[in-house]
């Protein structure tokens, strides 16, 4: 008879971090609380098929946009093998995994995000149609969100609609290090009103991968200073949120992406992300936020590329500065439109 063989596919978003997650330690556990939203229109579809394993310690397969990635593989199959304590069963499997991306790979777009996220929600599905109970007491999303987080922090962010945090802090009630929570819930309609156009002006991948940034924070002189910087972050954040305070949420937002890279720049050893153009970016946000009163700013992740955050009221004044002035220093080819996202979707 002919083992059976399952095929589960999840398309899942990438998150921009306000409150930005740098540093872990073993067993990935975040140095600081973060907080996020899923970004809209840009994802990674990802298709596995289990196949019962014909030997123990097959390795998976991985392709990223139709070509086999041997890299990706050695992470991949790094990843599932970490996953074998809490989900035994999977170990009898072998998994073949074709994903695609709609946005450009390692290039500080959170693509590690959407892309484990939706390889983790086809493996929560897949124990769910073995009929395993993995991680009792948990439920779909926080499954899948715990085994989003075992292959990139962030991810563990990406599994649900709208804001969602992630990270043990006294802030929310229920947050924790092992999965992020969702707080759609608390979410005034304003910030559904929140875009997000990403200037990329660099898109090939970063030199300084983010497990290496991660590493480089264990020993940093900044570290205390930090955790206490990201707590009172979260609790300025809690509160911009529930007072619908725009302009301190994109103060708060290049913030937090400043340190981020001032973090890296006072690294040992110390290095950049940005490039020149995400510079003259930053600069040209700035002045039009300072000349217009409009609340719009920016932030940075771990790349060079640039997130113009806008809110739908000012669509117009945004839109003409975009054209008259960031059009010269990143040319709208080169923009991906995004705003706040409602969360993955399974694909039939
Ligand atoms: O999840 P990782 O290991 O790719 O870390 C990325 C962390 C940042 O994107 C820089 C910040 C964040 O909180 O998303």
């Amino acid at each position: 008879m002919k083992a059976k063989r399952y095929t589960i596919s999840w398309k899942s978003p990438p998150n921009l971090a306000i409150v930005k997650y740098w540093g872990k330690t073993d067993g990935q556990i975040p140095m600081n609380a973060s907080v996020s939203f899923v970004l809209d229109g840009l994802h990674t579809t990802t298709r596995v098929n289990f196949t019962p394993a014909t030997s123990a310690g097959e390795l998976a397969g991985i392709w990223l946009n139709g070509v086999f990635d041997q890299k990706l593989a050695l992470r991949t199959d790094a990843y599932i093998r970490s996953l074998y304590p809490v989900f035994p069963s999977l170990a009898g499997f072998r998994l073949e995994v074709h994903t695609a991306n709609n946005f450009p790979h390692g290039a500080g777009i959170a693509s590690s995000a959407s892309g484990f996220s939706a390889m983790a929600l086809c493996i929560a599905e897949f124990a769910a149609q073995l009929n395993e109970e993995i991680l009792p007491g948990f439920t779909f999303l926080q499954k899948a969100s715990y085994l989003a987080r075992m292959g990139s922090g962030s991810a563990a962010r990406s599994v649900y609609p709208g804001f969602s945090v992630w990270g043990e802090t006294p802030v929310w009630e229920g947050a924790n290090n092992a999965f992020a929570i969702e707080i759609a819930g608390e979410t005034p309609h304003i910030w559904r009103q929140l875009n997000d156009t990403i200037l990329v002006v660099h898109d090939a991948p970063k030199t300084v991968s983010s497990s290496e940034g991660h590493r480089r924070m264990q020993h940093h002189p900044f570290v205390d200073g930090r955790k206490i910087q990201a707590e009172n972050n979260l609790k300025r954040f809690k509160s911009i949120l529930a007072e619908e305070d725009l302009p301190a949420f994109v103060l708060l937002a290049e913030e937090e992406s400043l340190t981020l890279h001032a973090l890296m720049l006072s690294a040992s050893p110390g290095y950049w992300l940005f490039q020149p153009l995400t510079l003259q970016l930053l600069a040209a946000i700035r002045h039009f936020r300072e000349s217009t009163g409009v609340p719009a700013g920016f932030s940075i992740d771990a790349g060079a590329n640039v997130h113009f955050l806008w809110f739908e009221r000012d669509r117009e004044v945004v839109l003409r500065f975009l054209n008259d002035a960031l059009a010269h220093i990143c040319p709208p080819s080169n923009w991906l439109w995004s705003s706040v996202g409602s969360g993955p979707v399974k694909i039939e």
